[in-house]
């Protein structure tokens, strides 16, 4: 017998299971189904900042209780160009809002183990998944259990949370979809270190060499990048050029070469990532609605990408209550352009302060120095730093 629920999920990441969440709070159940073992799933490094209302939402959830004792609360960012570094107080720009570092993988930590003690269903391990009739009342999910048995999911309504890579978007018709998408000429490379603090918040550097910058995931473990050939091999970078490029880009910059040194330890985990921003407009299809990365893509200089993800499951978790709970789909039909509105505002933050930050050797010398202008802006205009800190804590939601 297929297994039947009212909304059908397929991504068990950030979007998959706080939506999983809002709607079982709603008391609408929901089925996640994931490629990927629990395991790869709590154990894949990924981003690390959550926005203001993310951190209150986790709580409202009952979910922010490992959080509040373990992540790292932020009240400002430190800013670096050429030889000046400036601090961003945040919380004084925003009256009072604040970021958390807290790991992607711990958030999907939390939230797996309350979906689960909440009695909910996420399949792990699933493959050939496939979206039928996703234009019809009666949407279906087909796929194979981990031990190899073909199942299918009966649902209302189907949601695709799997991620830029996944099957859900691909059951848009191509040429339904609206699609724009921008590739940098550059890419980072992360680390992440056991070693100690070195500062007492995040660093975002512009170097003449590139971009550098400093994160946090514990007292112990210190998450950096550098910017860097998107088609570069890991290979090409010992441990030993990493740390000299992040002490050229981190201490070089602020004028205080020799007062301040970044604390180094042991690379215990490595790997490139490119650059790119994408938006699928076509955010839904009959009853197939996406969410997260499967439509959209933010270059992780703005630290958006999760913050959004949550943003989008939010609107859609209210219109498909609205939807099932008391027959109006007037939210439903709205999504997409609601939802949007606050992605592209999200895109285009995340598209600044990549062009801000990064050396990019396809700009012209004039650009340059528009870029320098910007930052040299930033640092002196408390307005100019009001903005900033706006988008980074999170802008709020339309009622
Ligand atoms: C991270 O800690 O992984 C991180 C922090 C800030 C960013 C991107 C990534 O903008």
């Amino acid at each position: 017998m297929p297994e039947r629920t009212q909304v059908g999920i397929v991504g068990c990441g950030p979007a998959g299971l706080f939506l999983a969440h809002l709607l079982h709070r709603a008391g609408i159940e929901a089925v996640i189904l994931e490629n990927r073992t629990r395991e790869a799933v709590e154990g894949t490094i990924r981003a690390g900042v959550l926005e203001h209302w993310v951190t209150e939402l986790m709580r409202e959830l009952g979910l922010g209780e490992r959080m509040a004792r373990e992540g790292h609360f932020h009240s400002g960012i430190t800013l670096q160009y050429g030889l000046n570094r400036f601090h961003l107080d945040m919380e004084g720009l925003t009256g009072g809002k604040r970021v958390t570092v807290y790991a992607q993988h711990e958030v999907l930590h939390d939230l797996i183990a309350g979906r689960l003690a909440d009695g909910g269903t996420i399949h792990f391990g699933v493959s050939g998944t496939a979206f039928h009739d996703v234009e019809s009342d009666a949407p279906r999910i087909s796929f194979r259990h981990a031990d190899g048995r073909a199942d299918e999911l009966l649902c209302d309504y189907v949601i695709g949370a799997d991620g830029f890579h996944g099957p859900a978007r691909q059951a848009i018709p191509a040429a339904m979809r609206r699609e724009y998408t921008k590739t940098y000429p550059f890419g980072w490379l992360g680390i992440l270190a056991r070693a100690p603090i070195s500062w007492p918040e995040l660093i975002y550097a512009r170097h003449e060499d590139g971009f550098a910058l400093l994160s946090t995931r514990s007292p112990q473990i210190q998450r950096m990048y550098i910017q860097c050939d998107p088609k570069d091999d890991i290979a090409n970078w010992p441990d030993e050029r990493i740390w000299s490029a992040l002490h050229r880009r981190l201490e070089t910059a602020g004028g205080t070469e020799g007062a301040w040194r970044l604390a180094e330890g042991t690379i215990f985990q490595k790997g490139i990532i490119p650059l790119r921003s994408f938006v699928c407009e076509t955010m839904r299809h009959g009853r197939l609605f996406l969410a997260g990365d499967a439509a959209h893509i933010v270059p992780p200089t703005g630290a958006k990408g999760l913050n959004l993800a949550v943003a989008d499951v939010l609107i859609l978790s209210r219109a498909l209550e609205d939807a099932i709970r008391h027959n109006r789909t007037d939210g439903l039909d709205a999504y997409p352009a609601t939802a949007l509105r606050r992605i592209w505002k999200a895109e285009r933050f995340s598209w600044m302060m990549t062009t801000m930050l990064h050396r990019n050797d396809a700009e012209t010398p004039f650009e340059h120095r528009i870029r320098m202008a910007d930052l040299d802006f930033l640092a002196s205009s408390r307005n100019a730093q009001a903005a900033l800190a706006e988008n980074y804590v999170g802008l709020p939601f339309e009622s």
